[in-house]
């Protein structure tokens, strides 16, 4: 028998969304009990990284809950956690070795927050508490990862947030800085030293960032030198950075994680998302050797615990994902598809309602214009954003618009990040509906 998308009992996000009421997926498909076929076109959240209906991550999961599906971490260790944890560290750069396993993307952030806040305590600098983080960002719905997002979604819960303070975003086109452009000084990486001064060195406790921004909209790419001077400025400082790869860990930026396009090591990075592909909730935070000793010096434990922590059938199902994308070569795929992806929605620059296109790996997206020339965002009150999703997702494409960065101020833009699996002919399926899309909404508001 089939319910409806709420059968009267389930909150649902938004009311006023018509949710298609999914039943199967099978790689970047998923499918209603009618048998229509969506194109999914944001990995789910973005951590269906291998697709749907994998089932060898579901044979090996049901495997690992008959031997052994929980143990409490804090009365047992499991081998399949501490597995995990080093091939993670493998993965990482510099001396990120040490890993903390929770269940996703938010509580990966409030682990990283809490890592860096004992740190500086253990070390005599129990001082250091604030944190800085950047406008235009999210980075999760716990209350510390709220706290630490820079974006509309704070509102509601303003008076319950920690007081971190924001800084403006590196964000290349709408640079909010003079003497950007062709002449970048990272005046935005400068910002943070300004920020770190204004709050006094002795009591800032860490950094956060994501390496690729996306609250804002099409994604954000820094210049090659931002991380570098964000690494300089947090060492002069004696304040943690801490990467918040949970969008952009696993591949999806063309290397295993996104801070490997630059020539710098955070303290800890956040991860969650990719990590399960979907298949079941996980987060975590890596951290350093350096880390690792202070916390663990005077023997004290970390006092920051979960029912799910390092949790055996999650961890099993990490080892497989991590299987899976060596044996068919995910990071390179990502890397090499994530350039045609790029290519073929550049070529949807026909449309004059689409504006900067700016994509790394498989994350890719566009700004929504009224005017190219001068550079004109629509009025948000005609919501193109939502207006683009509804065709697109009454054609069978799912992808993730929004309306600007959540402060009012406008900004339609569209950003497509599918599993990392994805085929040629699957892309040209999406871009060919994706530029029927266009043209509709472009009629249809002429229309009116
Ligand atoms: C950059 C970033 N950080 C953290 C989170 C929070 O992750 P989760 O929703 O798994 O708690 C998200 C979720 O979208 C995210 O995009």
């Amino acid at each position: 028998m089939s319910y409806p998308a709420d059968s009267g009992h389930l909150l649902l996000q938004d009311p006023r969304y018509d949710y298609p009421v999914v039943e199967r997926g099978e790689g970047i498909y998923v499918y209603d009990g009618a048998g229509k076929r969506y194109i999914d076109g944001t990995a789910g959240a973005g951590n269906v990284i291998l697709g749907h209906g994998r089932g060898r991550i579901a044979r090996i999961m049901a495997r690992q809950a008959e031997t052994l599906a929980f143990v409490f971490t804090s009365h047992f260790a499991n081998p399949v956690a501490a597995e995990l944890a080093g091939r993670l560290a493998e993965k990482a750069p510099g001396r990120l070795n040490h890993v903390y396993f929770v269940s996703g993307g938010s509580e990966g952030v409030e682990t990283s927050l809490k890592l860096a806040r004992l740190y500086h305590l253990r070390r005599g600098q129990g001082q250091k508490h604030q944190v800085i983080a950047r406008w235009s960002s999210y980075h999760g719905a716990t209350l510390g990862a709220l706290s630490t997002t820079g974006s509309g979604v704070r509102h509601a819960f303003s008076p319950w947030l920690a007081g971190f303070e924001h800084i403006d975003p590196c964000l290349p086109r709408a640079c909010l800085f003079d003497g950007c452009g062709e002449t970048c000084t990272l005046a935005c990486a400068r910002e943070l030293e300004r920020a770190i001064v204004r709050a006094g060195p002795e009591n800032v406790a860490a950094f956060v960032a994501e390496p690729v921004s996306l609250a804002g909209g099409a994604p954000g790419i820094p210049p090659a030198d931002y991380f570098p001077r964000i690494r300089e400025i947090c060492d002069r400082y004696g304040v943690l950075w801490i990467a918040d790869e949970v969008v952009t860990g696993f591949g999806r930026t063309g290397r295993f994680f996104a801070v490997r396009h630059w020539d710098a090591v955070p303290d800890i990075v956040a991860f969650g998302k990719g990590v399960s592909s979907g298949y079941l909730p996980m987060g975590g935070a890596l951290f350093t050797d350096e880390i690792r000793q202070v916390l663990e010096d005077k023997k004290e434990p970390f006092p920051h615990v979960f029912t799910y922590v390092n949790n055996p059938l999650a961890a099993r199902v990490g080892l497989t994902v991590l299987d899976l994308m060596e044996d068919e070569g995910i990071v390179e795929r990502s890397a090499a598809m994530g350039e045609y992806l790029l290519d073929r929605i550049r070529t949807l620059r026909s449309h004059p309602m689409v504006g900067d296109v700016r994509g790394l790996g498989m994350l890719v997206g566009f700004e929504v214009v009224s005017n190219r020339e001068p550079y004109t965002y629509f009025p948000p009150s005609l919501k193109v954003h939502e207006r683009l999703h509804r065709h697109l997702i009454r054609r069978g494409l799912s992808i993730s618009a929004t309306g600007g960065p959540g402060d009012g101020s406008p900004g339609d833009s569209v950003r497509i990040f599918p599993p990392l699996v994805i085929t040629r002919a699957e892309i040209d399926e999406m871009v060919e509906m994706l530029d029927e899309a266009l043209t509709a909404v472009r009629r249809q508001i002429e229309r009116e």
